[in-house]
């Protein structure tokens, strides 16, 4: 049987190495890259990094607004859809990416596996928000990391086919962790990653990000997006002011892990970084109004902030509540039970 998977966007080559490795013990296992992340930083590096094959089908995308560029993947999706025939298509989390694909294997009758399913911030003006529930609804199989996920599908009688499988992207820290050292050395710092539209897109809302990074005790290390690199050039903010600040391109990784791992604490707006740090037992605080990895921030470990941001320094010298819980989103062995769902789902 032939599996066609469909990534783009840089946290979803990420999740997308541990499951390949499974996926290619059991089927002809192709993959598209829709070319939504293309910078070197952004895309090649991961393939490198967790040596991955390069992908069997990579377009090149000419468009950037949301409708145009989902159109644009999902005219060259089709295509190869239509000549490769694939048994399912494997789609990962809630990108411009995975709606693309979604719609056109939908509609030639292709069966969905949506790795990621179920997850709700419950703000439909998030792009994402928008394409997880319509690919949740249009999937054949739904590999779900928490109860919650399983429970937010129930809750849209979304019930056949659902199953709880844990995280890939904690398989990935996992087979990650020997390659990790520490970069910084005894120096402490924070680090931080930014690149939500809400918190990129208003000049004033940047520069109070920016402004709270400043009042930090330690030196933040700002691992700058490039959504955010574009927003910034474009407001003209004198950066130079910002001396508690260490401005780097996106960084691989290895080194993402690794800043995440030594630093005081881990400030973003990543989905996929609130559970890295938690994993990595970092406190993180989250510039956002809500966050649909919940169960991260139940325990005080991850903290919301969105309004005053002046808050943050004050947020990391609060004790943490509780204990970390080992098995949140799985136990490492979540891409096997994955693509075990899938084989008992097609034969
Ligand atoms: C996308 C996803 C978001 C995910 C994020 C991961 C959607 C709607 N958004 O947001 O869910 O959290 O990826 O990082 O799918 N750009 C470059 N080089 C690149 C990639 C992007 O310059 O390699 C610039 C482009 O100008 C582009 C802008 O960044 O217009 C935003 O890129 P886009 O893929 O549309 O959204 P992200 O903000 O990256
Ligand atoms: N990441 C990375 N380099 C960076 C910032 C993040 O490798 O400069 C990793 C991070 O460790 C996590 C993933 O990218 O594994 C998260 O992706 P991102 O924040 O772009 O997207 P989201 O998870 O918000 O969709």
């Amino acid at each position: 049987k032939k599996i066609i998977s469909i990534i783009g966007a840089r946290p979803q080559f990420i999740k997308h190495a541990p499951v390949q490795l499974e996926l290619q013990k059991h089927f002809i296992a192709k993959t598209i890259h829709t070319g939504q992340h293309y910078d070197a930083a952004m895309s090649d590096i991961f393939f490198k990094e967790l040596k991955m094959a390069p992908p069997d089908y990579h377009f090149s995308l000419s468009q950037t607004q949301q409708g145009a560029q989902t159109a644009e993947m999902m005219i060259e999706i089709e295509k190869v859809m239509l000549s490769e025939k694939p048994d399912a298509v494997v789609v990962y989390g809630d990108t411009n990416s995975t709606i693309a694909g979604s719609l056109v294997a939908a509609k030639l009758h292709i069966p969905i596996i949506h790795i990621e399913a179920g997850l709700r911030s419950f703000n439909k003006e998030m792009p994402e928000e928008v394409n997880r529930i319509l690919t949740d609804h249009i999937a054949s199989v739904l590999l779900c990391p928490s109860q919650l996920a399983v429970d937010n599908l129930a809750k849209e009688n979304i019930r056949d086919n659902v199953f709880l499988c844990g995280d890939v992207m904690k398989d990935m820290l996992l087979l990650a962790a020997s390659f990790v050292g520490n970069k910084m050395g005894d120096r402490p710092y924070y680090f931080a990653t930014i690149h939500r539209p809400y918190n990129t897109d208003h000049k004033e809302r940047m520069s109070a990000i920016l402004d709270a990074f400043q009042l930090m005790d330690a030196p933040v290390v700002f691992a700058i997006h490039p959504r955010t690199t574009k927003r910034l050039e474009h407001y003209n903010i004198d950066l130079n002011k910002y001396d508690n600040i260490i401005m780097v391109p996106p960084v691989g990784y290895f080194d993402s892990l690794s800043y995440q791992q030594y630093a005081k604490g881990v400030i973003t707006d990543s989905g996929g970084m609130q559970k890295e740090a938690y994993w990595l037992k970092r406190k993180c605080v989250t510039i956002r109004k809500e966050t649909e990895w919940t169960e991260t921030a139940e325990m005080g470990h991850n903290i919301l902030l969105f309004d005053k941001m002046e808050e943050l320094p004050a947020i990391f010298t609060r004790e943490p509540l509780a204990d970390f819980d080992e098995e949140l989103y799985g136990n490492g062995k979540s891409a096997a039970d994955i693509v075990l769902k899938i084989s008992q789902f097609l034969n």
